[in-house]
């Protein structure tokens, strides 16, 4: 009886032996385990990566050593493309901020804190000038932020910082002086878009609108992340009609602005604009 029970452990020795060789050929891999968090791929967790990068200056380089350079799994066998399934992965302009679902839209609301209420600096008045502007047509990025020249790939890794962005105003912007924007107060000035424009009678083709030498905007001073369209409103930029202009500031209605042959291409008799092309481009637009 003893040999066949020792048969049996024996034989169930060498099975447990094999079972165990088998179990460790299937994990022969590179692959480390446990160097995330728990909830590093989760999103709501307070562990979930985005948070990671908040507070690691948005360094994807350090991921790409273990997920690859293009993010398909690397060593780490895990894709980050399954989740982030813009072209350039990670990389998109969606990804850090603007809207997630939505590639369109790169500019905050979510800005880099994850805010999307105008009040906040990152958010301000973005969508008012980037995507539904009502005053001219929408305005690109580097009219208030500095491009970086290179591929998309190149000016992701350049511009990527420490919070405030970068602000330098383009051309147009810059079109009658030097623009800037204050950090603390958040307000910009001499920006021609807000005013900052004189127009010389002398090389008018409609001297007889002038009453002065200069038709000139009020060079308004806006508050960034004041968003509650006092800002935009007529006669803030320029006086309705602006000063210089016969009739200054006697139809804050802008009733009679859009006048034939006035600026009736531009001005609606409601005094709404209705050419954005023509608003805000950089001319004073007028017998049409
Ligand atoms: C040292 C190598 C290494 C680095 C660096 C690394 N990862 Fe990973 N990551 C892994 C491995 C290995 C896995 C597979 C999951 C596991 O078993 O822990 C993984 C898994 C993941 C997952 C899936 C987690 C889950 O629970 O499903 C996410 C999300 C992730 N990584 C994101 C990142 C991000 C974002 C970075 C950069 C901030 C990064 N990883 C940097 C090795 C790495
Ligand atoms: C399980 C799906 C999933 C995987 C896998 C994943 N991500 Fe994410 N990632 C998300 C989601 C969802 C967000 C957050 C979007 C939001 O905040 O609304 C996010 C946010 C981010 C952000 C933005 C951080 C910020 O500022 O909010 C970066 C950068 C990022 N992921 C990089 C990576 C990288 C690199 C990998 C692979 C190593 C990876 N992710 C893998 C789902 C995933
Ligand atoms: C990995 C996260 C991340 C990705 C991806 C990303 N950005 Fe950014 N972006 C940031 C951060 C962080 C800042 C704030 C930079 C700073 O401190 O100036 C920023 C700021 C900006 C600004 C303001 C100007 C500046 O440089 O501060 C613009 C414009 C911008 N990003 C455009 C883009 C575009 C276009 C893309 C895609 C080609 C992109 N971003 C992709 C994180 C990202
Ligand atoms: C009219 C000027 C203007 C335009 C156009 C503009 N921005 Fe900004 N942007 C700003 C200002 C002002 C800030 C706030 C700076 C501060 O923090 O004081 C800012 C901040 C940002 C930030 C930082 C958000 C944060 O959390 O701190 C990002 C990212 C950004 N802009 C991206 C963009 C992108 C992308 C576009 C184009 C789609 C764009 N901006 C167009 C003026 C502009
Ligand atoms: C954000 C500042 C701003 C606001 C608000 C604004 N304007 Fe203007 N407006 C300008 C600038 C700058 C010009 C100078 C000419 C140009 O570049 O088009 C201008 C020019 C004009 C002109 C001359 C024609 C032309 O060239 O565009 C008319 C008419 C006019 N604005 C009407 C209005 C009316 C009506 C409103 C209210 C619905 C209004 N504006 C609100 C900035 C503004």
């Amino acid at each position: 009886m003893k040999k066949i029970y020792l048969f049996i452990i024996g034989f169930s020795l060498i099975f447990i032996a094999f079972g165990c060789a088998d179990v460790q050929d299937e994990i022969v891999t590179n692959k480390p385990t446990g160097v995330h968090p728990e909830g590093f791929g989760k999103p709501g967790d307070a562990e979930f990566h985005s948070n990671w990068f908040k507070e690691n200056n948005w360094n994807l380089k350090f991921c790409q050593q273990c997920h690859a350079a293009n993010y398909a799994g690397g060593t780490a066998e895990t894709s980050c493309l399954t989740c982030h399934t813009e072209s350039a992965g990670p990389e998109a302009c969606n990804t850090c901020h603007g809207d997630f679902s939505n590639p369109e839209r790169i500019s905050p609301p979510r800005d880099l804190s994850d805010n999307i209420e105008t009040t906040a600096r990152g958010v301000g008045a973005h969508i008012s000038h980037v995507y539904d502007n009502d005053l001219r047509e929408n305005i690109g990025c580097y009219e208030c932020h500095p491009s970086e020249t290179g591929s998309d790939e190149d000016y992701v890794y350049a511009h990527v910082g420490t919070p405030p962005a970068d602000i330098k105003f383009g051309d147009f912007a810059s079109s009658s002086g030097e623009p800037t924007y204050d950090f603390t107060g958040l307000t910009c000035s001499d920006v021609y878009c807000h005013g900052n424009f004189q127009f010389e009678k002398d090389s008018s083709a409609f001297q007889w609108v002038y009453t002065d030498s200069l038709i000139q905007g009020e060079n308004f001073e806006p508050v960034w992340n004041q968003v509650d369209s006092t800002q935009a409103a007529c006669g803030t930029c320029h006086q309705l009609p602006p000063r210089g202009h016969f009739n200054e500031g006697g139809d804050p209605d802008a009733l009679s602005c859009g006048l034939s042959g006035c600026h009736s291409g531009i001005v609606s008799a409601e005094g709404e604009i209705i050419d954005k092309a023509l608003h805000i481009n950089g001319k004073a637009d007028g017998g049409i």
